[in-house]
């Protein structure tokens, strides 16, 4: 059987693992928003000014920090003032990128808010940089976040809200090198300056400003951008234009024009998407080493606002709504991007899946008034307990888990480790798609009580959730756990993932 083995040094404490590592993504593409998050007032399906509340009682179980909205690629030709006032008398458009249908602005601004605040989660809005104006940008945030008078604060009282909101989270600009302007990273960098200047701090709502950032290992972006990240002219009290950096990488089989089916792929298939999932380690480091150079104190953060699996549509879907299953193959890319993410919690500040319901890596499926928890739900709630934890030190040592791939070798197990009210949290992944792996964890620095582990597995990799089985991939209790002089020790089954939680304490 493989093994594998690793110590965690209970008294050594990492940087926090910040919630929003646990972040969401909501864009107006296919079922995410009309179908998924929001059904209207009218609708059959019960609902609270017409978001769906099986929706929101699902994801609260997450405690998502974050949402972010309204794209991705829309975000570039979304004009915000279509989005207020009486829905009857809201302008539409063509969502050109996401299946050329007619989008009728029926879920705005104040939609996404009480959204935000159903779901008690923070807000991220992703501003038009592509194809709008300083001037709309900067009025959206007067709109959202100003106290007092003025011509946007008596634009939202009109529309019905009297305070202002809080939003911290302002992304300016997406994939500005693709779908969001076709631009260079000078050309870009320059309108991210310009940008957030104009994006004020109103009152006591400060922003944190999201300069849209590099593609996978596009390194050369991120130089770009942080080069001229310094305001001049700000040596008084030294500040940057913007507080956080993006960046985006999405888990693959194969190449883009071969991606593959959700539910019907190999074994192969398998551990090349796990090594296509490993590969977002070495891009993070990639972006953090480029940042470190211009912000050693880091200031700055990295934020992954998209990542996940990307797939073939499931049959018979419109390509352009980018609507697939969910396995434990996809399970697993979240576990082990988990706990790249824990270990990178120093520099990365966020992270955001694509996307929360029905569009590529979802938590939720949706059919009519049917829902669906999926697989990679299931290891957002079995990990919720890291969200804003001390992470702790993993360190690996030498074992057999581990294969082939190609030119390529996977370790096949994957562990991270984190503190938080005094309880451990643990987390182990194995990645074999037919060997069960033994681990064993030596816990240095500090004693645990009694255990509670739980397991996520099915018998088959390709296993996954519908309507007509909603629990073919659910939780359950772990047996395969013995506590140890050393530690714990654990049988994990082939594809599985196992989270560990135990009261600890410090040695003297
Ligand atoms: O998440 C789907 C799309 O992927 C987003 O709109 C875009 O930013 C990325 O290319």
């Amino acid at each position: 059987m493989p093994t594998a083995s690793a110590i965690i040094n209970l008294d050594i404490e990492g940087p926090t693992i910040s919630r929003h590592l646990y972040g969401h993504f909501a864009e107006h593409l296919g079922r995410c928003v009309y179908g998924g998050f929001w059904v209207g007032e009218d609708s059959p399906v019960p609902n609270e000014g017409g978001i769906r509340l099986d929706v929101v009682e699902a994801l609260r179980a997450l405690d998502i920090p974050n949402l972010r909205w309204p794209g991705g690629c829309f975000a570039d030709e979304y004009h915000w003032k279509d989005g207020i006032g009486p829905r009857g008398q809201r302008p539409r458009m063509v969502n050109t990128h996401w299946g050329d249908v007619e989008e009728n602005n029926h879920f705005g601004t104040h939609e996404f808010m009480a959204l935000c605040e159903l779901l008690g989660a923070e807000p991220y809005i992703s501003g038009n940089v592509g194809s709008g104006t300083v001037r709309e940008m900067s009025e959206w945030v007067e709109y959202l976040t100003r106290d007092g008078d003025s011509p946007m604060v008596r634009l939202r009282k009109a529309n019905g809200r009297e305070e202002p909101w809080r939003v911290r989270f302002w992304g300016i600009g997406n994939e500005t090198w693709g779908c969001g302007g076709n631009m260079r990273a000078e050309y870009s960098a320059d309108l991210a300056r310009q940008y957030a200047t104009y994006c004020r701090d109103h009152g006591g709502n400060e922003l944190y400003r999201i300069a849209s950032g590099a593609s996978d290992d596009d390194y050369r972006w991120t130089e770009t951008l942080m080069r001229q990240i310094s305001c001049f002219g700000c040596e008084a009290t030294p500040k940057t234009f913007f507080q956080g950096v993006s960046v985006h990488c999405y888990t693959l089989a194969g190449p883009w024009e071969a991606k593959g089916s959700a539910t019907d792929f190999t074994t192969d298939d398998h551990y090349r998407t796990m090594l296509s999932a490993r590969r977002v380690d070495r891009i993070l480091t990639g972006h953090s080493t480029v940042m470190d150079v211009y912000d050693p104190r880091r200031t700055v953060g990295l934020v992954l606002d998209e990542w996940g699996t990307w797939w073939d549509v499931e049959p018979g879907t419109d390509p352009g709504f980018l609507f697939q299953q969910n396995t434990m193959r996809d399970a697993l890319v979240a576990s082990t991007h988990f706990d790249v993410f824990h270990r990178h919690a120093a520099r990365l500040h966020m992270a955001n899946i694509a996307q929360t319901v029905n569009v590529l890596q979802a938590m939720l499926l949706t059919d009519g008034d049917a829902l669906v928890l999926t697989p990679t739900y299931h290891v957002f709630e079995m990990n919720k307990g890291h969200q804003d934890a001390t992470s702790l030190p993993v360190h690996p040592r030498t074992g057999s888990a581990r294969r082939r791939v190609g030119d390529a070798e996977l370790e096949t197990v994957s562990v991270s480790a984190s503190v938080k009210d005094g309880h451990l949290l643990v987390s182990v992944s194995n990645l074999d798609a037919e060997e069960p792996a033994e681990v064993a964890l030596d816990l240095r620095g500090g004693t645990i009580g009694e255990p509670y582990a739980r397991l996520l597995t099915a018998d088959r990799l390709q296993a996954h959730n519908t309507p007509r089985a909603p629990a073919a991939v659910a939780p359950r209790p772990f047996e395969g756990l013995a506590v140890t002089g050393r530690g714990l020790a654990l049988t994990l089954p082939p594809h599985s993932f196992v989270t560990v939680r135990a009261p600890m304490a410090l040695t003297d």
